[in-house]
């Protein structure tokens, strides 16, 4: 289903990035099933949020948050949080949930590439599993403005589909990853949506996104692949 576009003023050249690619995950019966599928952990929220030292007084961007668990969770211990995403039914979710959590996290309509953060810099900058929903030029241009909105020394945050094998065994990885993910209809995302995200959304090699993340004006402060297909990276705005 196209997502309503809040931006369309931009040049014909513009990546369409209101656009869904791949599995859609904008639609009402996906977000439903959202945060089952993709395993959405409150506590693993929080201890991703202790390792980015977010704290009360913290301001921290959100961008693709999704249902907005990692936004709630920060706003919860008293940080300012800010959730950004393209998809309203995606920020619906997210608003009912910091509802049910009595906090008020600032949801923003708009994606990587339209927000513009107002106030002052903020401190922390995390984008969880949605990167790879930007070709490589645009992911370049998302990461130099997440570092437009960070001040120096404030941490930026990727986890993402990210290939740590090398080129000669990537069609070997990724039959594999494909083959051991994949879960039955109705019981987490299924074998079809992993071939969709190889075959249709953006996800690329670690040392691409590494020069990207140096290029955007961060320094690598830690990276670790728990999979060949997974990578996250913890750097610091220079
Ligand atoms: C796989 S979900 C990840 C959500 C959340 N970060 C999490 O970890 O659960 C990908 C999210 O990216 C959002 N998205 C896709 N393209 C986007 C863009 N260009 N800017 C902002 N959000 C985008 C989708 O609407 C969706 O909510």
């Amino acid at each position: 289903m196209p997502r309503s576009d809040p931006a369309p003023h931009r040049p014909a050249w513009y990546f369409p990035e209101y656009t869904p690619v791949g599995i859609d995950l904008g639609s009402t019966s996906a977000v439903a099933a959202y945060d089952r599928n993709q395993g959405t952990d409150p506590d693993a929220d929080d201890a991703l949020l202790d390792r980015l030292e977010v704290a009360e007084g913290s301001h921290l961007v959100d961008l693709a948050c999704g249902t907005g668990s990692l936004a709630v969770q920060a706003a919860r211990r008293g940080a300012v949080a800010h959730g950004v995403d393209v998809s309203e039914e995606m920020l619906a979710s997210a608003q009912a949930r910091s509802e049910r959590f009595g906090v008020a996290p600032h949801w923003h309509h708009a994606g990587f590439l339209d927000y513009s953060h107002s106030g002052p810099l903020v401190d922390v900058v995390t984008t969880k599993s949605a990167l790879h929903q930007l070709p490589d030029f645009w992911k370049q241009q998302a990461l130099l403005k997440a570092a437009g909105m960070l001040r120096p020394g404030g941490t930026f945050y990727l986890w993402d589909v990210i290939f740590a094998f090398g080129p000669t065994s990537a069609e070997e990885h990724l039959q594999q990853w494909i083959d051991t993910e994949g879960r039955p209809e109705g019981e987490g995302f299924t074998r079809a949506d992993f071939e969709a995200h190889v075959r249709d959304e953006f996800s690329t090699y670690s040392w691409i996104i590494e020069g990207m993340l140096q290029r955007a004006g961060f320094d690598i402060v830690s990276s670790t692949s728990p999979r060949p297909t997974h990578a996250e990276f913890r750097c610091r705005r220079r």
